[in-house]
């Protein structure tokens, strides 16, 4: 099935199936996973065959069209117990990126404001707000990538040739289409720009070398991977010209979670006098988490860091501590690119207004 799709997609929905890459073997490998259970949903979140904030929302929205399909719809009471018990049961399969309890809390108010409905077009009401996330994800991805390219326009010395540094995979495998971070190189390729990008390997899953290498590099874009640690002496080279990464969550103030190293990369640029970007859609936002030491942050199995490139290389009973994100405080941020745009420090007052005019329908 390695041609289910043409563009890079980590979730396809087709003939009524779904489908997700697996993305723990890519890029040796290009092999699909039938999701026709919500346990396969739930086990492929965890596991890491889908990641990345915004497409494990959408794998969640599309758990629960899975689980809609098996629902009992004798009464909509019994109906909406048991897809209570499947939100909050995948709820679990990782804590930290807030767009999978966003996903699951919309198609909570989906069901919820279809009671009077009959049980008979639930499936398909699912089906449609599943399908809704999904599109709406790509084109606030799209809407990301327009205001990031001309941000880095505006950064770069050179107005038509600029290179970014990266850290883990916010591209079009961690989205329905584009990404987040790296939306803004797609664009920059579509209007002709040179941009070159130097992207962390990211241990200890290489979600960097494996996938960002990969979507860029099979995108035709000027892509060159470095380990983690090879970061600073990148930047203290002038080769740099702004750093972006995606965001698993925002906190209220400002302070960012994402992938294990982002923090070290957001120090490195500021001992570089680099601008270092966050870009996430809006649903990353999470105004009831106050300050980034509120944000649960995931610890993973040992063995990723034991055992993560197939061979063991650290010693047999070592202690290990792995986890899987870490925050960056908002002063180290120089502007989170949203889907409405730039937003400048001080964050607090900016996300409060932007979120508070989305929810009160002055922004959809
Ligand atoms: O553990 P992962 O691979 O899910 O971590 C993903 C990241 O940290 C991404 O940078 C983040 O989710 C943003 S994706 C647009």
């Amino acid at each position: 099935m390695a041609n289910l799709f043409e563009e890079i997609q980590p979730i396809v929905y087709k003939n009524a199936k779904v489908f997700f890459l697996d993305q723990t073997v890519l890029p040796a490998e290009t092999k699909w996973v039938e999701v026709n259970s919500v346990e396969i949903c739930w086990d492929a979140i965890r596991r890491l065959i889908v990641r990345g904030a915004p497409a494990i929302g959408i794998a969640a929205a599309f758990g629960m069209l899975v689980a809609s399909r098996a629902a009992p719809k004798s009464s909509f009471e019994e109906y909406y117990s048991h897809m209570k018990n499947t939100g909050e049961y995948l709820a679990t399969a990782r804590p930290t990126a807030v767009n999978l309890f966003w996903a699951l809390k919309r198609m909570d108010k989906k069901i919820l404001a279809s009671r009077e409905k009959p049980l008979s077009e639930m499936d398909t009401i699912m089906e449609s707000e599943a399908l809704a996330i999904q599109k709406e994800d790509e084109e606030v991805c799209r809407a990301i990538g327009i205001h990031g390219q001309e941000i880095f326009s505006r950064t770069s010395c050179a107005k038509d040739k600029f290179t970014i540094l990266t850290h883990c995979n916010a591209g079009s495998l961690a989205t329905s289409k584009y990404g987040t971070a790296l939306a803004p190189i797609y664009v920059s390729r579509e209007r002709g720009l040179n941009v070159r990008v130097f992207v962390d390997e990211t241990r200890p899953l290489l979600q960097g070398s494996r996938l960002t290498a990969y979507e860029l590099y099979t995108s035709g874009v000027d892509v060159t991977v470095i380990t983690d640690s090879m970061a600073a002496s990148v930047m203290s080279k002038g080769w740099i010209d702004a750093c972006i990464v995606g965001c698993d969550r925002v906190a209220a103030n400002g302070d960012a979670a994402n992938k294990i190293g982002t923090y070290g990369v957001a120090l490195l640029a500021r001992a570089h006098n680099i601008p270092f970007y966050v870009a996430c859609p809006l649903s990353t936002v999470d105004l009831d988490t106050k300050c980034g030491s509120d944000i649960e942050i995931e610890e993973r199995d040992p063995a990723e860091v034991t055992e993560g490139m197939g061979k063991r290389t650290a010693p047999y009973g070592v202690k290990v501590y792995n986890p899987a994100f870490d925050v960056t405080p908002h002063e180290l941020i120089s502007g989170i690119i949203t889907e409405k745009g730039l937003i400048r420090p001080p964050y607090a007052k900016a996300l409060a207004e932007l979120l508070q005019a989305r929810y009160s329908g002055l922004h959809n």
